[in-house]
């Protein structure tokens, strides 16, 4: 009922050349295959030559952070409703790193998240724990719910090769599921997509996947090769 996923998060990594290289090899790889959803999280500058490759096909681009507003004096920064305007399909908010070295605290998470989502944008929320799930969502209406994703990825995990266990990993997902039903009520919570990241390799993965309340994955390090990546989506095929 929930489609998984599995989303590359490449981080600031890659010059163009490479990054539509990498997409080519996937879109060749992957065909018309809907089962399983993939995405790519870009730097913004590549975002428009990937959005104009995976025209077509069901790849999915994602935009790994964006501003709060819309427009105005903001040096630097990149407008959602610009990411929406180009066709990005989802916004990626709140992960450990935004959080970590540029200070976003969970009410700048929410003010994005939801001038993200009055833009029409499909969201991945990053919490590192359950903790946050509440404050982050605040103000997003039941119906806004369905355009949410909830990434799960503790810090002690990313990047560091130490994924949480699987039952540890399972646990906060169940008790995310729980806090979504909460505050939305059972048929949210049974359609919202829950995603582990943190050190998710294809020794982890197998197990992972097959979690009930874990729908797919963020990967970091182990996307950055393509054939590393590929394996992981056929791992999740495979377990389908
Ligand atoms: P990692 O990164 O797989 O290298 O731990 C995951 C992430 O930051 O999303």
């Amino acid at each position: 009922m929930r489609k998984p996923i599995i989303i590359a998060n490449w981080k600031m990594n890659f010059l163009r050349d490479q990054a539509n290289l990498y997409v080519k090899k996937l879109i060749k790889k992957l065909g018309n295959k809907e089962n399983i959803e993939v995405g790519i999280a870009s730097q913004d500058l590549f975002l428009t030559d990937l959005i104009k490759l995976t025209e077509n096909t069901p790849i999915s681009i994602v935009a790994q952070n964006a501003h709060l507003e819309n427009f105005g004096p903001f040096t630097g920064e990149t407008s959602p409703k610009a990411l929406a305007n180009v066709g990005v399909d989802y916004v990626m908010l709140g992960h450990f790193e935004r959080r970590e070295l540029f200070n976003e605290t969970n009410s700048t998470v929410n003010l994005k998240v939801r001038t993200a989502l009055n833009n029409g944008m499909d969201v991945i929320v990053d919490v590192e724990e359950l903790e946050q799930v509440a404050p982050v969502l605040e103000g997003v209406s039941e119906e806004q719910m369905q355009q949410i994703i909830i990434g799960f990825e503790p810090t002690f995990a990313i990047g560091t090769g130490m994924s949480a266990s699987t039952k540890g990993a399972e646990d906060v997902a169940e008790q995310i599921r729980k806090t979504v039903r909460k505050l939305y009520g059972s048929d949210v919570a049974d359609s919202t997509r829950i995603l582990y990241g943190g050190s998710v390799n294809r020794d982890n993965l197998k197990s992972l996947i097959k979690q009930k309340d874990i729908d797919g994955v963020l990967v970091g390090k182990a996307a950055l090769d393509f054939q590393s990546f590929w394996e992981l989506v056929e791992i999740i095929e495979n377990s389908l």
